[in-house]
């Protein structure tokens, strides 16, 4: 039996071949057009747009077309006709043709939308996010969740043909040590208990090294209750893998073997292998940064060598009491006017520098600054020899403690960059940052805490230091790095019992601590680990770069806002009290409802 809502062609799919032919097509009314007598219709599915031709012959389908608004959903039966030159539509893909209808219908109609369904709108992202349906509709929405479909494909593929098993992991668990915090889900039939939903199936996929599974994958979704910006969601996507019998080496080169099977399958654009490594010493120093964005040179400068002994108090002073002063050379940059020096200066501030010095060097070789008072001739010799610069060049200096310093510099980096135009909007700058420190000290709670996560092995040779010094072990950690974003990060695995005691009494956990929290683990530690390690892409975060946006939530069929809301959906949301009885919970909010923050 025949289909009522048959459609045998997809519009955006039409081309001058189908000419002549008859065709039934299904779809929203994208567009209306009343001319006079002709009515025309851009009738759009998810392949793209056709123009549909109605004139007063069609009789009954003519009212039909008079009735119809937008985004109505309508069927179109007709034959493919070739455009007179004048009205060929070069803009898009269908424009050599238009369909002449011979039968029209309704098959439902249509509120009308808030908001254009058409790309480039500038329409309120929270409208957008209400009324996410719509939103989709439009072509580069759609764009971007094709493009998630053939990448997701795309490493199923890769992997499978490595030899690599695709395996679930609950998301029901215990806690998992990725430093955010929990989100929580009440037991019912274990009062006053809770899950945890996963912040990343670390732990899952280690034991399943242990249960002899050699190499395993899953796009996998993940739960961090985390401060929000535009590349972190609440709940995110990763591509995560890990492998048994392996090192550091060998992890890498399988992932650029994925990477590059995704970009050159969905982009067809061509990576060149290996990637460039860098170590985290390297990237903090030279980029202010462990996630360099390499499509643009202009490294930061130490300036201690040229700028000690001056009469400069400021570098003086952050010198003696062990801080540090670098620098940044803005080619061809000199002639920014004095208002723009000033917006530099408050820039740096959010980043906690407590100044920005700065030397034009004009174009007859004399500099102008604030500063060039407080050094001698050699001084300013060295210093502009020591960045290299040359008239018509703006130096950028900030001294205070390394920490600062980077962070400052780093984002003043990236922003002189975009205002320079350094960045070509086509380039793929992968990168490796390696030897991360295992640790990172915190000031505030006087103690270490790991930086990638607690079961990374250390570098052998840093063994010695585990407890010693533990400031000075690095670990075989590394980061997938692309243009200026962290798209993936993992580790070699520890696999010794020894060793992962080490580490948790570093962190501060003793036995009984990390055997209440790690038991099990380590249990399973002891029936025969193999070395492993392995890594995981943030899939949202690869797809954004790759569809050319700059927030993950386009790439996300339905994202929370910045709040962790979903405002089609409203979560979260209250629940019944006999929901929370039934789950043994009393509701005692410690903030008073009124005060929360509203969307
Ligand atoms: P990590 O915490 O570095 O490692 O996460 C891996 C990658 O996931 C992405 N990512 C996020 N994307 C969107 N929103 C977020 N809130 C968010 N947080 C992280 C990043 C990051 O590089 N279990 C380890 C991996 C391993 O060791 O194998 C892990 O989760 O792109
Ligand atoms: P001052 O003598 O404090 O007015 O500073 C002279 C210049 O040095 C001004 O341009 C300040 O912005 C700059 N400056 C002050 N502190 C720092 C710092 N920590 N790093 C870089 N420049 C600074």
């Amino acid at each position: 039996m025949s289909n009522k809502f048959q459609r045998d062609h997809r519009c955006g799919l039409l081309t001058k071949e189908n000419a002549g032919q008859e065709v039934a097509l299904c779809g929203w009314v994208s567009k209306r057009r009343d001319h006079g007598g002709l009515i025309f219709i851009d009738l759009r599915d998810r392949s793209g747009i056709v123009q549909v031709v109605i004139n007063p012959e069609a009789g009954e389908s003519f009212k039909v077309a008079e009735a119809v608004r937008n985004e109505y959903v309508i069927q179109a039966i007709g034959k493919v006709s070739l455009r007179s030159a004048e009205t060929i539509n070069p803009n898009i893909g269908t424009g050599e043709v238009e369909v002449l209808v011979s039968e029209l219908k309704i098959l439902n109609s249509a509120k009308t939308p808030p908001f254009y369904i058409q790309d480039d709108i500038d329409t309120d992202e929270n409208l957008r996010l209400k009324y996410r349906y719509l939103d989709l509709r439009r072509p580069e929405m759609q764009y971007n969740l094709i493009l998630r479909h053939k990448v997701a494909k795309l490493m199923r593929d890769y992997l499978d043909q490595k030899d690599f098993l695709e395996i679930e992991t609950p998301m029901l668990c215990k806690s998992t040590p990725e430093g955010a915090r929990d989100y929580l889900v009440p037991s019912r039939v274990n009062p006053g208990k809770f899950y945890a939903l996963p912040q990343s199936p670390q732990i899952f996929k280690q034991i399943l090294m242990v249960a002899g599974m050699e190499r395993y994958f899953q796009i996998a979704r993940c739960f961090r209750d985390e401060d929000l910006r535009a590349d972190r969601q609440p709940e995110f996507t990763q591509l995560d893998l890990e492998m048994s019998f392996v090192e550091v080496d060998d992890i890498l080169e399988m992932m650029e073997g994925l990477v590059t099977h995704i970009f050159e399958g969905a982009l067809g654009k061509k990576i060149v292998t290996p990637f460039q490594r860098i170590t985290w010493d390297d990237a903090m120093d030279l980029y202010g940064s462990d996630k360099p964005d390499l499509r643009f040179d202009m490294k930061l400068i130490d300036m201690v060598p040229a700028v000690s002994n001056s009469d400069f108090k400021v570098f003086n002073d952050v010198i003696a009491s062990g801080g540090i002063v670098k620098a940044l050379n803005v080619k061809g940059y000199a002639n920014i006017p004095r208002r723009e020096v000033d917006g530099l200066v408050d820039f740096v501030a959010i980043y906690g520098a407590k100044g920005l010095a700065w030397i034009q060097v004009q174009e007859d070789g004399t500099m102008k600054s604030p500063i060039s008072k407080f050094f001698s001739n050699a001084h300013l010799d060295k210093i502009t020899e020591a960045a290299n610069a040359e008239p018509g060049d703006l130096i950028l200096f900030v001294a205070d403690k390394p920490k600062v310093v980077a962070a400052a510099l780093g984002a003043l980096r990236l922003e002189m960059a975009k205002r320079r135009g350094l960045i070509d909007p086509d380039e793929l700058a992968f990168a490796w940052v390696v030897d991360f420190p295992m640790f990172e000290y915190d000031e505030e709670e006087k103690r270490y805490f790991a930086m990638h996560h607690p079961f990374t092995a250390p570098r052998d040779e840093d063994l010695q230091y585990l407890t010693s010094d533990p400031g000075k072990v690095y670990a075989k950690a590394y980061d997938m790095v692309l243009n200026g974003s962290e798209i993936g990060g993992g580790s070699i695995r520890i696999h010794r019992k020894d060793v992962q005691k080490e580490v948790f009494a570093s962190l501060g956990l003793s036995d009984e601590e990390a055997k209440e929290k790690f038991g099990f683990m380590m249990d399973a530690f002891e029936y025969g680990a193999p070395p492993h390690g392995g890594l995981a892409f943030g899939l949202d975060r690869m797809i954004m770069i790759m569809a050319k946006r700059d927030s993950i939530r386009d790439v996300i069929a339905f994202p929370k806002t910045q709040s962790a809301s979903c405002l089609m959906t409203q979560a979260p949301d209250e629940v019944s009290e006999k929901q929370l009885r039934e789950l043994h919970i009393r509701p005692s909010l410690l903030v008073k409802k009124d005060n929360l923050p509203k969307e």
